[in-house]
């Protein structure tokens, strides 16, 4: 086997590659001493290693003119000591891609898009040694679920992995999920409009290939995880006022999407014993899941208040064991501070098919601290 090809499996086991491995100018390729990595005779070579470009945006550290030859590829900044270009990849409707950190966006992006198509990109694995996608909806923005919480206009459906993805609408920008590869399959995304809602849709969707020995592989079964010791979590479509599809009785529709069963996963750190769950604090609308919130005489929150236990059968969350409480079901229109020693930490959410009696819910936003190990 010729050195490039060891040196390419070898660098395509730590970095995600497209088909051209490593870019390599060799002026003479009977050489005998290749440099590894090196600045060598005739040899000007860098790992395509993930570089961060304008805006934040992830892409791939390759020669200008690779990157050019690259379907959707565009030079971001520079890399690897300004020998290379951060090639970021952003490709739209019917393409497919085996690159790391392609972003997948709307016709037209950074425009918004009103008309009505169905948009597929498919995510190929850039080498068998990768078992997971973890999909970044940097900007996610479609038109939100009917009164009840159903996606009927718009949806994004992604299939093809090894389990169900829920179909999802609204405004999503800033949440992402985790998927599993089935096998060898690809994973479709798929964004349906439809023209009957004027919506400024848009998107851009980062989707980063995980290899199955990476550190960050998410527990199988999380359709979100976070690593951080704090943080804060949304429900999907949360958001800072109410659906404007109004309910038969006039009043305003729910944020929450319907027929939801999902976990969100907490890596605990090192040293850390329990995690404290609290409303995002300043916004009355933070744990909004069950009951009317908004059109009744006190807005929000009455008359359902906290609710727990066997009461919650229709749309709420679960948290394992909380201190101090017999429950681990928690739905209403407030929820009191959680503590739970349960690992692994995990927040599980249901939402049924009914929202009828759901008037102005809007899901959650919820901080969560993890508390560090006390005593010997
Ligand atoms: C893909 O990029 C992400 C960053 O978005 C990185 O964490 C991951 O390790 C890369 N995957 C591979 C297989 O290189
Ligand atoms: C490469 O080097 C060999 C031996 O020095 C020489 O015979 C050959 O012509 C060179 N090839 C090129 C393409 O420069």
């Amino acid at each position: 086997m010729d050195f490039l090809k060891i040196l390419a499996i070898l660098l395509s086991s730590t970095f995600c590659l497209s088909e051209t491995n490593i870019h390599t100018t060799v002026s003479n390729r009977t050489s005998k001493i290749l440099p590894f990595l090196g600045a060598g005779i005739g040899v000007v070579q860098f790992a395509n290693s993930v570089c961060t470009g304008a805006s934040n945006l992830l892409g791939t550290c390759y020669k200008k003119r690779q990157c050019s030859g690259i379907a959707g590829g565009f030079p971001s900044g520079t890399c690897a000591s300004k020998l290379g270009v951060c090639c970021v990849v952003q490709l739209s409707c019917s393409t497919s891609s085996s690159l790391n950190n392609t972003h997948f966006v709307n016709s037209g992006f950074p425009a918004p898009y009103y008309g009505s198509t169905s948009c597929m990109h498919t995510i190929k694995k850039c080498n068998s040694n990768i078992c997971q996608v973890r999909i970044d909806f940097l900007t996610l923005t479609l038109a939100q679920p009917n009164a009840d919480g159903v996606c009927t206009s718009d949806s994004i459906n992604i299939v093809g992995g090894a389990s169900t993805v829920p179909p999802l609408c609204g405004e999503n920008s800033g949440q992402h999920i985790y998927l599993n590869f089935n096998g060898i399959n690809d994973i479709n995304i798929i964004i349906s409009t439809s023209s009957g809602a004027a919506v400024p849709r848009s998107w851009n969707i980062k989707i980063a290939q995980i290899a199955c020995d990476c550190p960050t592989f998410a527990p199988t079964g999380c359709l979100m995880y976070f690593t951080g010791a704090t943080g804060t979590i949304k429900s999907f479509n949360y958001g800072p006022t109410a659906n404007n599809n109004l309910k038969v009785n006039g009043l305003p529709g729910t944020r929450e999407i319907a027929n939801l069963n999902y976990g969100v996963c907490i890596a605990t750190q090192p040293g850390y014993c329990s995690i404290r769950w609290t409303q995002t604090s300043g916004d009355p609308y933070s744990f909004t899941i069950t009951g009317n919130t908004i059109g009744l005489s006190v807005d929000p929150g009455l008359p359902t208040e906290s609710v727990s236990g066997e009461a919650c059968t229709t749309d709420f969350i679960v948290v394992s064991n909380p201190t101090g409480f017999a429950a681990d079901r928690f739905c209403g229109n407030a929820l009191p501070g959680l503590t739970s020693g349960t690992k692994p930490f995990v927040l599980t959410v249901i939402t049924d098919g009914n929202e009828l009696n759901d008037v102005g819910n809007r899901g959650f936003s919820l901080s969560y601290t993890q508390a560090r190990c006390t005593g010997p």
